[in-house]
């Protein structure tokens, strides 16, 4: 194949018509061989045949189809007759009808579904193709349909096997470029067509002359894969009041962008608001995705697609795309084409035709929301002092939770403030015998406390042996006579600062002065702190939190407890004043589009396969690297009381964490999800995770060597970044401490 640098290149075979006598000669010298060996296929009879069937659909007289072959052939020898083609790629000389009778004979069949004054004006639409792999199933289809004036097509990309899943072509073409390989098929099909190919792509210099031509475009598809290209191709598109068809081989989606009746409008939807081609071009490959993640929202593409997504660079290397939906696509962009040109409706925007989904009942969405329903407020009476509860409840509740589910309830007996589980919280995987509560409880029970003594009363803080049936876990008695009058204090301001900080750090090594602070906060025989900060220690911590990560977002029942948890607007945020406000993940705007993929349990359910879903390990693994070190709080039994004590230990360490500017983040879902091994509720895992799991587990003991006949209770970050974006949101304390006024 020469001219391939050139932008158009027409690849075409030689059309030979014997009444002329240069063909004459070219014809005589091809036959003698005078110029390698020729194949030569002459089926002119048979079209001939076939062409009277067309001229006379009735005819069946064997006699007079002879005599209207004769007729036709006008005394001339059936060799001579119509043209011959010779394929240059192949070798082949083919004898073929005149151009007329040969259109009336291939498209014969399309009659009635497409009548003589459409096939006219369907075959003067000018159509440019860009990209090659989906494209050249909407070129050949066009082809076959007849479709099409010039069929201008480019791809700078050539063949090589693993496009042979999906591309019509053969293994002999590999290596030759995509668009020279779809124009010699509808040559092959359409001697007569008139195709001109741009073999080096379509690029900035030549994109005027791709649209322009002349002929100018009167359509342009879109199958390409650079975002650089798509929006430079609208934006000329539109310029020019070309429309654009783009089909992407997902779900059937098919985006009509209708730039000749509307020059204004925005370029594939605004999805990418106000980008322009100028602006890609400065853009990182990690800010690039970004935008196709806004051209292909996470919540719509398949589940298939969207695992892939995450899979790249891990267990593949680029997308996947089969056959069927790129025969499909052909299909589909060439009825919107049809539409387009004889001015059927045809609106601007995005469609679905999925077919997988028109083959099946439509799947059940997994709600999985295994959230509780607040209670009604139970009614107490009182003689206490309810504006001192109050001021306690509102220091307690400012204390962190997981999931930021808010485990506790308050309630005054005599002087005394009574803290309790909520009752319905109990169905947590990651809560399992609510010690996730507990610990969240005992730091509200530390922020009581504290903000007591601020206030100038001693607690004294009562553990319950057992929990009851009422949830209580702790009565908080103070000495109603001795009231001082509230002080600002550091401390107060301690519990309102503090914040869970989910930024990547500094990774600034843990200051020996600041690792003391933190081990002294703990202060007690309840609870044990360790601190690991060297970058191999970090680093493991990182890689078995990133494989207890990719666990909890693929085993169904925790990835649903994860989601539920989850409110991706503050609207959400704001409605519920509970769960992870997406805003509080301190994500880029790509990774928040990733998450959303992740978020998918169709998604979630494919990537739960032995080597999928390393992409979910790698949060945890980076966020370790940039921390100053992990740590990991024991606590003294598994016990509701030892993790309550736990939860008030690392309330102080979080607290003083916040005194000397460190920031602090829990990761932590594993220290309760692994306590599931070896209960009946270990049958969400199959066997082969349970076991990773309990190896996660032994791997942590390996990090965290000290005290390790005491039980795992919070393991975390510690690093330098700057404060969080926002806050996490709490429930108005009258929701969690019925006695309380509205404030
Ligand atoms: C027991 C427990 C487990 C937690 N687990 C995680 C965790 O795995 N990942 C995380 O980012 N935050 C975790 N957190 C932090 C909570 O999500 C956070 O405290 C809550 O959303 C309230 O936000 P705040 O701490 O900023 O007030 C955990 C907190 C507690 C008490």
């Amino acid at each position: 194949v020469k001219d391939l640098n050139r932008p158009v290149c027409r690849e075409a075979p030689e059309i030979l018509d014997l009444e002329e006598a240069s063909d004459r000669s070219r014809f005589a010298h091809l036959i003698a061989g005078g110029s390698g060996a020729v194949e030569i296929h002459d089926s002119i009879d048979e079209q001939l045949r076939d062409y009277v069937k067309v001229l006379h659909p009735s005819c069946r007289d064997e006699r007079r189809i002879g005599d209207e072959i004769n007729e036709l052939l006008d005394g001339c020898q059936p060799r001579d007759f119509g043209r011959w083609a010779f394929y240059p790629w192949s070798r082949r000389l083919v004898h073929i009808l005149p151009p007329e009778p040969f259109g009336a004979v291939r498209e014969s069949r399309n009659l009635y579904k497409i009548d003589l004054e459409e096939r006219r004006r369907l075959r003067g639409f000018n159509v440019g193709i860009v990209g090659l792999s989906a494209g050249s199933a909407v070129a050949r289809t066009l082809c076959l349909e007849g479709i099409g004036g010039t069929l201008r097509i480019a791809d700078f990309d050539a063949l090589d096997l693993s496009n042979l899943n999906r591309l019509q072509a053969g293994i002999h073409e590999i290596g030759v470029n995509k668009a020279v390989i779809c124009a010699r098929q509808m040559y092959e099909v359409n001697p007569y067509a008139h195709v001109e190919v741009f073999a080096e792509g379509v690029t900035r210099e030549n994109l005027a002359l791709f649209l322009a031509g002349p002929p100018r475009l009167d359509v342009l598809i879109d199958e390409c894969d650079s975002i650089d290209m798509k929006f430079l191709l609208r934006e000329e598109a539109r310029a020019n009041r070309i429309p654009v068809i783009m089909q992407t081989s997902d779900r059937g989606m098919l985006d009509i962008e209708r730039f000749d009746l509307e020059p204004q409008r925005a370029v594939l939807h605004g999805l990418v608001g106000a980008m322009r081609s100028s602006d890609l071009a400065e853009l990182t490959m990690e800010q690039k995705v970004e935008h196709v993640l806004c051209i292909l929202p996470p919540r719509e593409v398949s589940a298939r697609a969207a695992a892939s997504m995450l899979e790249i660079g891990s267990t593949i290397s680029t997308w996947p795309q089969l056959a069927s939906d790129i025969q499909f696509g052909g299909a589909l962009v060439t009825v919107a084409l049809r539409h387009l040109c004889l001015g059927l409706p045809l609106e601007s925007g995005r469609w679905y035709f999925e077919m997988d989904q028109l083959l099946r009942a439509p799947a059940k969405p997994l709600n999985g929301s295994l959230r509780h329903q607040d209670d009604a407020p139970r009614r107490m009476s009182s003689s206490a002092s309810r504006s001192f509860a109050e001021t306690l409840v509102a220091y307690a509740t400012l204390a962190p939770s997981g999931g930021n589910c808010q485990p506790w309830r308050f309630s005054l007996d005599g002087d005394a403030l009574l803290v309790a589980r909520h009752p319905t919280a109990t169905e947590s995987f990651r809560d399992i015998g609510g010690l996730a509560s507990y610990l969240a409880i005992g730091g509200a029970i530390e922020n009581a406390v504290i903000a007591a003594s601020e206030h100038g009363r001693v607690v004294e803080v009562a553990l319950r042996p057992q929990i009851g049936d009422d949830g209580t876990v702790a009565r908080l008695c103070w000495d109603a006579a001795a009231i001082m009058p509230a002080r600002s204090s550091e401390r107060l301001a301690l519990i309102e600062r503090r914040m869970t900080n989910r930024r990547m750090g500094s990774s600034t090594p843990l200051e020996d002065d600041d690792a003391a602070t933190l081990r002294a906060a703990v202060g007690n025989r309840v609870a044990h702190l360790e601190l690991v900060s060297d970058l191999a220690a970090r680093g493991r911590v990182g890689r078995i939190l990133g494989a207890f990560d990719r666990l909890q977002f693929t085993v169904s029942q925790l990835h649903a407890e994860a989601m539920s948890e989850m409110r991706w607007d503050s609207e959400a945020a704001q409605r519920t004043l509970d769960g992870i406000d997406l805003a509080t993940l301190e994500l880029s705007r790509r990774d928040a589009l990733i998450l959303q993929l992740i978020a998918r349990p169709d998604v979630a359910a494919i990537l739960r396969t032995p080597g999928r879903g390393r992409a979910l390990e790698e949060p945890a693994a980076k966020a370790m690297a940039s921390s100053s070190a992990a740590g990991m709080l024991r606590v003294n039994g598994s016990t509701a009381a030892a993790f309550v004590e736990g939860g008030r230990a690392m309330q102080r360490v979080w607290l003083e964490a916040t005194r000397v500017g460190l920031a602090l983040q829990p990761w932590t879902a594993i220290t309760f999800v692994s306590r599931l091994l070896g209960t009946p509720r270990q049958e969400i895992f199959t066997a082969g995770e349970a076991k990773e799991l309990r190896e996660l587990g032994k791997s942590l003991d390996e990090v965290f060597r000290e005290r390790r006949d005491w039980t795992p209770a919070i393991v975390f970050r510690i690093f330098r970044a700057e404060t969080p974006s926002v806050r996490s949101r709490r429930r108005p304390i009258e929701s969690v401490f019925p006695l309380a006024k509205s404030r």
